[in-house]
């Protein structure tokens, strides 16, 4: 089979190595790809930007591609299914209505408000006005939600009323991110432990992946700012089988079932971001992708064919099937660009990238190779991820490559894993 993977982080990396793992597999093409998805044997990079829907098609139907997954949600939330769709392509991932689950959080909300199921509560509004009185008297902390794509800048937890006035203003006066800021969503502050819990759906069945946590803050000690993800971890202690059955069964199939409702069928991977707080589980949001880098630890853990699994998703087969787990555990360390995750500069060298092995994995995340070297090419870099029999060998053997790596103004986190020790 020839796949066509659609992105150029460590997620697509780390999806492209799984799929050309498959004996299915043929070949793979990464639209755009980076330096580590060049790498990779089966695997040709190709020189168009995720959002080129017409490139992208175009491409699809003269290479003659079998099955075409998307990994970002700006492809998915532009329509990319639709169209591919409507040309007779096969393809993974939710359509643009679907997509609204990640592309609208007024959207996403509602879905979960009608399904009754457990989220923040909230309030919507488009104009600044009325926001900013509510904002005089509501209970702090409070969370500030710009309703469209942000590329993770949309979310701003106030721990003060100063704070939650200037965020509006940001938002929706100064307009700092677009029209992403037009409409809002304020809402309840939720205390907790964030885990994420992401499904594969083919319409009609679902089968949920295993479980993960990411590390949302740059710094160590979860603080600073926010980020795409610093680092994450499968599977976690934190969701047990009692657990995974409750989510199941009282969020992953009534949001699907409230989505039917509304004629929506989800195809796709779907990640829940959960809130976690004395076993009382709420939705924080969804996205419409495979987690970034949730994907790595999870697919270093995979045993089942990923391609098989990924067809059988596309054509509606999932019925049924069940995925093999490895038993051990995978972690994986981001290392990022100073700066990150404001401003910061890439086209350094990298150096100290090593042979892997079967308990060592270097994905690359923004990078890129000119002449035979590797430069840094994005925020996040590499994800350096490491398996093992229990969570502190995963953590040594992922830190023990991350120490060997260097480049001008790399930083990584020093704790990740260790939330509760
Ligand atoms: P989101 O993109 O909605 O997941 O928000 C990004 C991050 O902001 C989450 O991973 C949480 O760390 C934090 N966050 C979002 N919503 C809330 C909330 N209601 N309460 C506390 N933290 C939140
Ligand atoms: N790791 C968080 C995300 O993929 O959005």
């Amino acid at each position: 089979m020839r796949v066509l993977v659609i992105g150029s982080g460590g997620r697509e990396h780390a999806l492209v190595w799984k799929l050309a793992q498959s004996s299915l597999c043929e070949k793979v093409f990464v639209a755009p790809g980076n330096a580590g998805t060049a790498d990779e044997p089966k695997t040709e990079n190709v020189d168009l930007s995720a959002e080129d829907l017409d490139g992208l098609l175009d491409f699809a139907k003269n290479k003659e591609i079998d099955l075409t997954i998307v990994g970002p949600e700006a492809p998915l939330v532009l329509g990319l299914i639709d169209l591919f769709e409507k040309n007779n392509l096969l393809c993974l991932g939710p359509n643009k209505l679907a997509a609204q689950m990640e592309g609208s959080k007024i959207f996403m909300k509602d879905v979960l408000k009608k399904g009754n199921i457990p989220t923040a509560t909230y309030e919507v509004f488009s104009d600044p006005e009325p926001a900013r009185e509510y904002l005089k008297t509501c209970d702090i902390p409070i969370v500030l939600k710009a309703d469209g794509l942000a590329g993770g800048k949309g979310v701003i937890v106030a721990f003060s009323r100063e704070e939650a006035l200037e965020a509006l203003n940001s938002l929706m006066v100064d307009q700092k991110l677009g029209s992403a800021g037009d409409n809002l969503v304020i809402e309840e502050f939720l205390k907790g432990e964030e885990a994420s819990f992401i499904v594969l759906c083919d319409g009609e069945s679902v089968i949920p992946l295993a479980s993960s946590q990411d590390h949302k803050q740059r710094d160590d000690g979860d603080k600073g700012p926010n980020t795409g993800g610093m680092g994450a971890y499968s599977p976690t202690p934190l969701i047990t089988e009692e657990l995974n059955e409750e989510i199941m069964n009282e969020i992953i199939l009534p949001t699907l079932a409230e989505l039917k409702r509304r004629n929506i069928e989800y195809k796709g991977f779907l990640y829940a971001g959960l809130m976690i707080d004395d076993q009382k589980i709420k939705v924080l949001e969804y996205n419409c992708r495979f987690g970034d880098p949730e994907t790595q630890p999870i697919l270093m853990r995979m045993k089942s064919d990923f391609l098989d699994l990924c067809l059988k998703a596309a054509k509606q087969e999932l019925k049924g099937e069940q995925i093999e787990w490895d038993e051990r555990f995978a972690l994986g360390v981001v290392m990022a660009s100073k700066g990150y995750p404001e401003k910061y500069e890439t086209g350094f060298p990298i150096l100290g990238i090593k042979e892997e092995n079967e308990t060592s994995k270097v994905f690359h995340c923004g990078t890129k190779k000119e002449e035979e070297e590797i430069l840094s090419n994005g925020g996040r870099v590499l994800c350096v991820t490491g398996l093992g029999n229990d969570l502190d060998t995963a953590f040594e053997k992922a830190y023990e490559t991350t120490s060997k790596i260097s480049w001008s103004g790399a930083f990584y986190r020093k704790d990740i894993g260790k939330r509760n020790q």
